[in-house]
C-alpha cells in the first residue's frame, strides 16, 4: 500500500520539488499551502490533494491533518517546511517582525508536530522531518532573527528524538545550504528604518553576497531528494546536509576554531 506524506509550505522551492519527488516514488502526497487556489498544478497531479494550511492557523494545521487522514487513510511522515528570512540589520527590525518570523519558522513547525502526534502515537510509526538550514549551525551577517530561528529548530528536534523514540516515531533535521529558491526574493521579509542610515554602508556589502550565493545555489530537487531519503533510508540519523555544498560548510565549521571560522564568514560576505 502507498505511503502517505504531508508536507508544509509546498507552493514553491523545496516543497514543491519535495512534493514532486515523493509523487514520483508512488506516494500520497498532501502538498498543503497558504493558498492552494493561486497554485492548482501540483493538484493535477495523480495522488496529491492540496489542503489549506498556514502555520499560524492551528485550526488550519488541524485540519489539513483530518482531511489527509480521511482522503488517504493515515499519515506516515511529516515534512515542516515552511519558512521564510527576514533580512536586515538587528536594529532596523520592528520587534512584529521578528515575532512574526518565530510564528512561522518555530512555534508554527512546533504546532504542527504537536497535532501529528497522536496520529504518529497510535500508529506506533511516524517520522518527522524538520527542515532547519546550515544557518541552524553557522551565522552569516543580516540574518540575526533568522538564525535564531533555525538554531531553535536544530535544539527542538534533537531533543525531542528522545522522547519520541519508544513510540517508533523518528525526527529528522535537513540542514539545507543555498538553494536556488524564492527563498532569496518573494519570501523575503527586509527589516529596514526610517533615518537608520548607520547601516548602510554593510548592507550594501552583504546583501550582494547574500543574493550570489542563493543565485548560485543549488537547485530545490537537490533537497527534495535528500529529505526523501532522511524519511526512507530506515535509519536513526538525525542530520542530513543538503545542496549548497552544506556538508562541507557544516564539516568546516565544526573543525574550526569560532576567530578562524568568523574571519572567513567575513572575507565571504563583507568584502
Ligand atoms: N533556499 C535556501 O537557500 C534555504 C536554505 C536553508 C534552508 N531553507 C529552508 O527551506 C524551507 C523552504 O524554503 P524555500 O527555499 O523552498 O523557499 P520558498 O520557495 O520561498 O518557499 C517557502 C514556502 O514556505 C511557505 N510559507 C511561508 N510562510 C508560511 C506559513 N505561515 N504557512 C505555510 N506556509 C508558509 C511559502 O508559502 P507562500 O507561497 O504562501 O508564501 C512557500 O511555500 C524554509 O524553511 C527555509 O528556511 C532554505
Amino acid at each position: 500500500m502507498a505511503k502517505t506524506v504531508l508536507i508544509t509550505g509546498a507552493s514553491s522551492g523545496i516543497g514543491a520539488a519535495t512534493v514532486k519527488k515523493f509523487q514520483a516514488e508512488g506516494w500520497n502526497v498532501a502538498a498543503t499551502m497558504r493558498t492552494p487556489e493561486k497554485h492548482p498544478e501540483l493538484a493535477q497531479l495523480d495522488r496529491v490533494i492540496c489542503p489549506r494550511l498556514d502555520v499560524n492557523d492551528r485550526a488550519s494545521i488541524e485540519s489539513a491533518i483530518a482531511q489527509t487522514i480521511d482522503h488517504f487513510g493515515t499519515i506516515d511522515v511529516l515534512i515542516n517546511n515552511a519558512g521564510y528570512a527576514l533580512l536586515g540589520p538587528f536594529e532596523a527590525t520592528d520587534p512584529e517582525q521578528i515575532r512574526k518570523q518565530f510564528d512561522t519558522n518555530v512555534f508554527g513547525l512546533m504546532e504542527a508536530s504537536r497535532a501529528i502526534l497522536p496520529h504518529f502515537r497510535e500508529k506506533n510509526a511516524g517520522i518527522l522531518v524538520n527542515v532547519a538550514s546550515i544557518g541552524g549551525k553557522m551565522a552569516f551577517p543580516l540574518y540575526s532573527s533568522y538564525h535564531a530561528t533555525k538554531w531553535a529548530v536544530e535544539g527542538f528536534s534533537e531533543a525531542l528524538q528522545y522522547e519520541l523514540e519508544e513510540f517508533n516515531i523518528r525526527v529528522k533535521i535537513i540542514e539545507p545550504g543555498p538553494i536556488k529558491t524564492d527563498f532569496y526574493g518573494r519570501s523575503e521579509d527586509v527589516a529596514q528604518k526610517e533615518g537608520l542610515t548607520a547601516y548602510d554602508r554593510i548592507v550594501a556589502k552583504v546583501v550582494p553576497n547574500l543574493k550570489k550565493a542563493g543565485a548560485t545555489g543549488s537547485p530545490p530537487e537537490v533537497t527534495a531528494n535528500v529529505i526523501y531519503k532522511a524519511a526512507t533510508d530506515g535509519s536513526k540519523k538525525l542530520r542530513y546536509p543538503a545542496g549548497g555544498n552544506a556538508g562541507l560548510l557544516l564539516l568546516l565549521r565544526r573543525l574550526s576554531r569560532d576567530k578562524h571560522w568568523s574571519t572567513g564568514i567575513r572575507a565571504a560576505t563583507m568584502r
